[in-house]
């Protein structure tokens, strides 16, 4: 049965976007990157595949965040995505842990360029730095994938109506779903 909100008309844009967004359910991934002899991390959602050829995905990060800086000055990059047990390095990742404390959870190894990856990550794409553009609060960072690892079964951490949550199939595994 559809759910009305009331007086959803009425609400400031902004407001409406964010009710909007809290239905688009993202995997859950922490972009990490080595910089000034620092290693760097941020939980985000905003990441997308971009093109098969050349191997390519792009990031969208807040220019306020710590992360910016990096990838500002052109820093090479790796999207770790989570599986759905570490809700807990997602929180690690933001917030009020900074810096190197963001690495304490999982087990943190490096890409030939000391990009950090995430051993126990669903995936990780090591991304060599190609372009940025800046628009509002935010910058898209497009990366060259240069390597791709995986470890696991595929169940990753999703983020949906501000929780935390997990992919579930529809059907069981070889049954046509409804209408197929
Ligand atoms: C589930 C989740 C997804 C997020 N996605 C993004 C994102 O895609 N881009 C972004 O800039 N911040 C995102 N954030 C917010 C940053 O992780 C957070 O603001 C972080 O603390 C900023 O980095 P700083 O503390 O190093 O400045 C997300 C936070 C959470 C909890």
């Amino acid at each position: 049965m559809a759910t009305t909100i009331e007086n959803f008309a009425d609400l400031p844009l902004p407001e409406q976007m964010r009710m909007g967004l809290r239905r688009l359910g993202k995997a859950v991934a922490v972009i990490t990157a080595w910089h000034g002899e620092k290693r760097w991390a941020m939980t985000a959602t905003a990441v997308s595949e971009l093109s098969m050829d050349p191997p390519s995905l792009l990031v969208c990060v807040n220019r306020n965040a710590s992360l910016y800086e990096p990838l500002s000055l052109r820093s090479n990059f790796c999207v770790n995505i989570l599986h759905s047990d570490q809700a807990n390095i997602s929180q690690a990742c933001f917030g009020d842990n900074k810096g190197e404390a963001r690495f304490r959870l999982g087990h943190w190894d490096s890409a030939a360029c000391g990009t950090p990856l995430l051993r126990e990550g669903q995936a990780n794409f090591v991304c060599e730095y190609q372009d940025i553009l800046e628009y509002g609060t935010h910058a898209i960072i497009i990366g060259r994938v240069d390597e791709v690892r995986i470890c696991g079964d595929v169940d990753p951490l999703i983020y949906l109506d501000g929780c935390y949550t997990r992919a579930c199939p529809l059907a069981p595994e070889g049954t046509a779903a409804q209408g197929e």
